[in-house]
C-alpha cells in the first residue's frame, strides 16, 4: 500500500486516533480512525485508516488487533488490508454493509446493544431514523469520549480554501454540526430523537468525529446545539 502520511497519536489512556487526508474532487475533509485498547489487552479499531507500515508497527506495539469495526456503510475502506494483516481479527459491519462488501466476511452486524466482547470498555447504539445510513455510535467509557463518524462534522479554519467553502455549504464549518446532506436524510425525527436521547444518557465530554477537529471538551453542549434544528 502506498505510504500516505498517517498521523497516529494518543488521545487519552487506552485511546488513540490515526488521521490522514482524504481528497475528493479537491476537497479534503480528512479521515480519522479511532483505536481503543480493551481491558482484555486487545485492540478495537473503528473506521480504519490506511494501513501503512508505520501505522502497523505502532498498532502492533500496543496489542493484537482483535476487532475491526465499520460504523456505517461508507466507512469500510481499507478493511481488506486489516483482514490480510490480521487474519485472527473479527470484522464487524454496520447494517447494509455486507451487501456492499461481499469480498469481506463479517463476523457480525452491529446493532443497538454493545457487543458483550467489548461492553466493559465501550457502549454502543444505532442511530435510527436516517435513510442515508444507520450509523453505529460508540462511547469509550473510561475517557468519557463519544465516537461519531459522519453524523457530525467539525471542519476548522485551518483547512484549505475549497474545503472551507465546501464546509460552509454543508453547514459544518468551524462548529460541530450535522451536514445538510445528513439533515435531509433524517426521515424519521422521532426515531432519531430516541437515538439521541440514548446517547445523552451516556457520560461523555469529548466528541470524536470522522471528519474535522475533535471536540476535546464541552461535547455534550456542542452536540445538543448540533441537533437543535431537530427539536
Ligand atoms: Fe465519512
Amino acid at each position: 500500500m502506498k505510504n500516505v502520511g498517517v498521523t497516529f497519536r494518543e488521545l487519552d489512556e487506552r485511546l488513540w486516533v490515526a488521521e490522514h487526508s482524504l481528497k475528493i474532487a479537491g476537497i479534503d475533509f480528512g479521515r480519522r480512525m479511532t483505536a481503543v485498547l480493551l481491558s482484555s489487552g486487545e485492540l478495537w479499531l473503528h473506521s480504519v485508516a490506511h494501513l501503512t507500515s508505520e501505522l502497523r508497527e505502532q498498532l502492533d506495539a500496543i496489542g493484537p488487533v482483535r476487532f475491526v469495526v465499520s460504523p456505517n456503510r461508507f466507512h469500510h475502506k481499507y478493511m481488506e488490508y486489516y483482514r490480510a494483516a490480521y487474519p485472527e481479527a473479527e470484522l464487524l459491519a454496520s447494517p447494509g454493509l455486507p451487501e456492499r462488501r461481499e469480498d469481506l466476511s463479517f463476523s457480525g452486524i452491529l446493532g443497538d446493544e454493545p457487543d458483550p466482547q467489548w461492553v466493559t470498555d465501550l457502549d454502543q447504539t444505532a442511530f435510527h431514523g436516517n435513510r442515508i445510513s444507520t450509523e453505529i455510535v460508540f462511547l469509550h467509557r473510561a475517557s468519557r469520549t463519544l465516537i461519531l463518524t459522519d453524523l457530525c462534522f467539525n471542519l476548522p479554519p485551518s483547512r484549505p480554501l475549497f474545503t472551507r467553502l465546501a464546509a460552509r455549504a454543508l453547514g459544518v464549518y468551524n462548529r460541530l454540526a450535522v451536514s445538510r446532506t445528513m439533515r435531509r436524510g433524517m426521515s424519521d425525527h422521532d426515531a432519531a430523537r430516541a437515538s439521541l436521547e440514548r446517547i445523552f444518557e451516556w457520560d461523555f465530554d469529548r466528541v470524536i468525529v470522522g471528519h474535522g477537529d475533535i471536540v476535546e471538551t464541552g461535547g455534550r453542549e456542542k452536540l445538543e446545539r448540533a441537533f437543535a434544528w431537530m427539536e
